[in-house]
C-alpha cells in the first residue's frame, strides 16, 4: 500500500493486517512508515516498509518488483498517497502546487496502476482501491489543485475498472469525506490563517481513519466480488445531494 505513513493509510495497514500473510507500506516518510511497519508486524502479519516516490515512474515499478520478490504476487494493492497543497482562490493558486499535486495525486495513482496492473492482469485476480476523496465529485472554494487531481483520480478508477472488465480484477475508488487527521489539521490551520475558502456543507463530524480503512477492507475481500468501477463515498451524509 501507498502513503502508508499517514492517519489512514497507517489504519489501512493495520486493518489489512487482520486478513492479510503480509503488507508492505510505501512511503516518503521513512519514520511514520517504519513504524507503521512495526505496528503491523505487532498484529502478527509480516510487514516491509519500502520508501519511494509515488510519482516517480523508476521507484513505483521498483516498489512493485521489490513487494513480488519478497511476499510473492500482490493480491490487493491500496493506492492511497496523496498531498493536499494549499487553500488560495484560482487567482492566486500557486503554478508549483498545482503542478505537484498532479505529480502526486493523479500520476501517482496512474503509475501503482499501472505497474501493479500489469502484475495482476497475467494472473487475472486481484483488488485495488485508489483513495479520492469527495473533493472527486464536488467543488470546494480554494482547493484547485485538491478538487482537481481527486476528480482524475475517479477517473482513472472507471478507466481501470473497464479495462480489467472479464477477470477477477477489480479496481474501485474511496471517497472519504473529512477524516481526523494531519491532512484536515493543515487545512483546517490554513483557513483559520486567513486562507479563504473551503466551505463545507453538511451536519456530520469529522470521520476516523479506521472509518475509512474499514470500507478498504471490504472492498479488497470476497465479499465484495462484485463492485468494480464504484465510487464508494464514506463521508457519513456529508454530500448527499
Ligand atoms: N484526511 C482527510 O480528511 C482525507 C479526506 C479525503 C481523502 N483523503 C485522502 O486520503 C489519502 C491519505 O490521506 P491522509 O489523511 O492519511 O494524509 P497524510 O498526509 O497523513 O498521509 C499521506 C501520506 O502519503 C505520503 N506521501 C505524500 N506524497 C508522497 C509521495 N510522493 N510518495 C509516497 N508517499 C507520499 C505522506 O508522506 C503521508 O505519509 C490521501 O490520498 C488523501 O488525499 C484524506
Amino acid at each position: 500500500m501507498t502513503g502508508g505513513g499517514g492517519y489512514i493509510g497507517r489504519a489501512i495497514a493495520r486493518r489489512l493486517a487482520l486478513t492479510s500473510s503480509a503488507v508492505a507500506i510505501v512511503d516518503l516518510d521513512e519514520q511514520r512508515g517504519v513504524e507503521t511497519a512495526y505496528l503491523v508486524e505487532e498484529a502478527g502479519c509480516k510487514a516491509k516498509f519500502i520508501r519511494a516516490d509515488v510519482s516517480s515512474s523508476e521507484e513505483t515499478s521498483g516498489f512493485v518488483e521489490e513487494v513480488e520478490r519478497t511476499f510473492g504476487p500482490i493480491t490487493i494493492f491500496a493506492n492511497n498517497a496523496g498531498i493536499e497543497g494549499v487553500v488560495a482562490p484560482i487567482h492566486e493558486y500557486p503554478e508549483d502546487v498545482f503542478d505537484r499535486l498532479l505529480q502526486v495525486n493523479t500520476k501517482g495513482i496512474f503509475l501503482g496502476l499501472k505497474y501493479v496492473l500489469a502484475k495482476m492482469m497475467p494472473r487475472g485476480v486481484g483488488a485495488i482501491v485508489n483513495t479520492a476523496s469527495t473533493s472527486a465529485i464536488r467543488g470546494r472554494a480554494g482547493l484547485a489543485g485538491y478538487v482537481a487531481t481527486k476528480h482524475a483520480v475517479l477517473g482513472l478508477t472507471r478507466v481501470a475498472a473497464l479495462d480489467v472488465a472479464g477477470t477477477q480484477i477489480r479496481v474501485n475508488a474511496i471517497l472519504p469525506g473529512p477524516v481526523q487527521s494531519r491532512m484536515m489539521d493543515a487545512l483546517d490551520d490554513q483557513v483559520r490563517n486567513g486562507a479563504g475558502g473551503l466551505r463545507r456543507s453538511g451536519a456530520a463530524g469529522y470521520g476516523r481513519p479506521e472509518d475509512i480503512a474499514s470500507v478498504v477492507a471490504f472492498l479488497t475481500s470476497n465479499e465484495a466480488a462484485h463492485v468494480n468501477g464504484a465510487a464508494w463515498v464514506v463521508d457519513a451524509g456529508m454530500t448527499v445531494p
